[in-house]
């Protein structure tokens, strides 16, 4: 056993999770946002180089500014948090895109596991939120990902494609 965590529990655990986009005003305590960020802090990178930076943003004015860069997700301002996360193209030229979208997948499960939603943002204006933030040129704004406790039931799944569609096995 290298861990004894319950397998059938982490499945459910990713299959329940879902992107949330309505959220309370019932601010996160910080031990939570801790177990949120260490989570991205252990997730691979190449070479473990580790070259992935968090931003936590609590400030109000900042969160609203921000909400207007995302293109679908102005419900953003909903969120009492957010987290940017940041690769850093110099450093890590090669593989900034993988390092950091897996630091924040570990985010989004771990905040799941917490009663805490989130939705990956993508279509946003990343110069102006890079502005906003004072990100330095060198710096890739992944995504800015809201956390905040539910303020609706969980959302029904969107449906996934059949494993069977979506696998070969070359045996
Ligand atoms: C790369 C990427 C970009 C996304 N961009 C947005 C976005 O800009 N706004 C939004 O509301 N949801 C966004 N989503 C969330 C997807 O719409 C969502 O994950 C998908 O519909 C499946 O739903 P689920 O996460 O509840 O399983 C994005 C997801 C990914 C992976």
């Amino acid at each position: 056993m290298v861990i004894m965590v319950d397998p059938k529990e982490v499945l459910e655990l990713i299959k329940s999770r879902r992107s949330i986009r309505c959220f309370s005003d019932d601010m996160i305590p910080d031990d939570q946002i801790n177990m949120i960020l260490e989570a991205g802090k252990w997730a691979p990178t190449a070479s473990n180089r580790q070259e992935v930076r968090f931003l936590v943003i609590k400030d109000k004015d900042i969160l609203n500014k921000l909400s207007e860069t995302a293109i679908y997700g102005k419900f953003v301002r909903e969120a009492p948090i957010l987290i940017a996360i940041i690769g850093k193209t110099h450093e890590n030229p090669n593989w900034y895109v993988q390092d950091t979208s897996l630091a924040s997948m570990n985010m989004m499960l771990m905040a799941w596991s917490l009663d805490i939603g989130t939705c990956w943002i993508g279509s946003m204006d990343r110069k102006a939120a890079k502005q906003i933030l004072n990100l330095k040129k060198d710096d890739f704004l992944l995504t800015i990902l809201p956390f905040g406790y539910l303020r609706k039931d969980i959302p029904n799944p969107p449906p996934r494609k059949e494993l069977e569609d979506i696998t070969k096995k070359i045996e």
